[in-house]
């Protein structure tokens, strides 16, 4: 296991705020990468160096933490790199979001954020990284996600002889053409830069293979595949916290007989609207069910102030809208940052639905079953990382096909017991057997190999 390690990503495993009483709160940071790559922040032969987001991340960011390194990023530089660069256009092209008919269009302004925002961003978190491995020269450096695609070049650029790599926690399309010429070549390069590239599945590494040979002629990095996990010890305990245990028995009370639980950040990735209108043509097609399945769908605010998460929130209630006109009551939406309510839903769901555009991995879809008390059914789509793992246990679904889905809504929801429970055990098995401690013991030999 390489020792002393950097890691490094944009979004840090805790965020600061202040309370109303102007005292400085920790909060946990969202989404994926950071629920498992927390436990690294307790080691004492780990830096994470990460970006200052808030005011009090900047606070904190000048003063010297041990084992964190907030990096305060230009303002304005910021600002394109997140919500010009790495969202609307990186994170829309990975998880191909387009319809290309008509976007991306990419004018001045675009080029302007590449070159003023994501360049500068990268470049500063190379900088923090080289003033690191002035402290640690024996240090390997672990580069997270699509924010950082150009660091590992810089970094390679200064200290030729460092032990780079770079884990890709979202899909890789094969498909980089709305990306021009030189900027395509740039990232591609940019990744080569590792020694080891890693992805969650044979299949995005596959494609990764392919899009560096399109774009650069060749793949000269060590590209593997592990896919990330969760700490089952950790998410057990934090299901029996009070706090849970309250949401678990509301959720319980005002329940009705079936529960089709949804967990998301509310982005376009996930497919939230699609979800919706399956779950109406579920009701359309089955009596049975009205009054007896409710969809509960616990939606994490995300990325607010990108002009296309704000259209997709508003095609979100307008789905919602559609689907209560014709059977009231029959969908509950949730809105807000609220884990332990996310916990108590897994506890509570009689099917789970995970049907992501793309997907990376979906923690979701191994979070949901670890937890689950009621030998639910994982409904899961075939363009998720985990289905390449999940597959045997799951009742798979294409992502567009909004009839299919509610006929797997239908399928999971008639399923008889005994199925259900085998299921649900072989799933809860794979994830106690293939837990986070693997996947990072795999990926950290990984790295120490690229030394030898
Ligand atoms: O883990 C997936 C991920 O997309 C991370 O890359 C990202 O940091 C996180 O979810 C949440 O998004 P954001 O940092 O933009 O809030």
């Amino acid at each position: 296991v390489p020792r002393p390690l950097i890691v490094v990503s944009n979004r840090g495993p805790v965020t600061y705020d202040r309370d109303d009483a102007g005292r400085r709160v920790e909060r946990r940071g969202a989404g994926g990468l950071v629920t498992a790559l927390r436990g690294l922040r307790d080691r004492d032969d780990v830096v994470w160096i990460a970006s200052a987001m808030t005011d009090e991340d900047r606070a904190a960011a000048a003063e010297s933490t041990p084992g964190i390194r907030l990096v305060a990023h230009e303002p304005r530089a910021y600002d394109l790199f997140y919500n010009t660069v790495a969202n609307p256009f990186l994170w829309f092209l990975l998880h191909s979001l387009w319809d290309r008919a008509v976007a991306p269009e990419l004018d001045e302004s675009f080029h302007v954020a590449w070159r003023d925002g994501y360049e500068e961003v990268n470049r500063a978190f190379a900088e923090a990284v080289v003033a690191e491995l002035d402290n640690e020269p024996e240090a390997a450096v672990w580069f997270h996600d699509y924010h950082l695609f150009l660091a590992p070049g810089f970094v390679r650029q200064a200290r030729p002889d460092a032990l780079l790599g770079h884990f890709v926690h979202t899909p890789w399309p094969t498909d980089w053409s709305a990306l021009p010429e030189p900027l395509r070549r740039q990232v591609h390069e940019g990744l080569l830069a590792n020694d080891v590239t890693g992805f969650h599945t044979a299949r995005w590494a596959a494609s990764f293979r392919r899009s560096c040979v399109d774009a650069v002629g060749a793949c000269e990095t060590r590209v593997t595949h592990h896919p990330i996990s969760i700490d089952p010890t950790e998410f057990e305990a934090l299901s029996r916290t009070a706090e849970v245990r309250a949401a678990v028995g509301e959720l319980a009370r005002s329940r009705p007989e079936k529960l089709v639980v949804r967990v998301d950040r509310a982005d376009p990735s996930k497919n939230i609207v699609r979800g919706f209108h399956a779950f109406g043509v579920l009701l359309d097609a089955h009596p049975e069910w009205r009054g007896r399945a409710q969809l509960v769908a616990r939606l994490d605010p995300t990325r607010e102030r990108i002009p296309e998460y704000a259209a997709y929130r508003e095609a979100i209630e307008r789905a919602v809208r559609e689907v209560e006109e014709r059977h009231p009551g029959s969908v509950r939406v949730e809105l807000s940052d609220d884990f332990p309510r996310s916990l108590a839903a897994y506890t509570q769901y009689d099917v789970l639905f995970v049907n992501p555009v793309f997907d990376g991995l979906n923690l979701v879809a191994k979070e949901g079953p670890l937890l689950n008390e009621r030998a639910g059914v994982l409904v899961l789509s075939e363009n998720a990382g985990a289905h390449e793992e999940l597959a045997p246990w799951v009742v798979t679904i294409n992502p567009n096909d909004v009839e299919g889905q509610a006929r797997a809504l239908h399928e999971a929801l008639s399923m008889d017991e005994s199925e259900r429970r085998r299921r649900a055990e072989g799933l809860a098995a794979h994830v106690r057997a293939n837990d986070l401690a693997r996947w990072l013991e795999a990926e950290l030999a990984d790295l120490e190999a690229a030394r030898a």
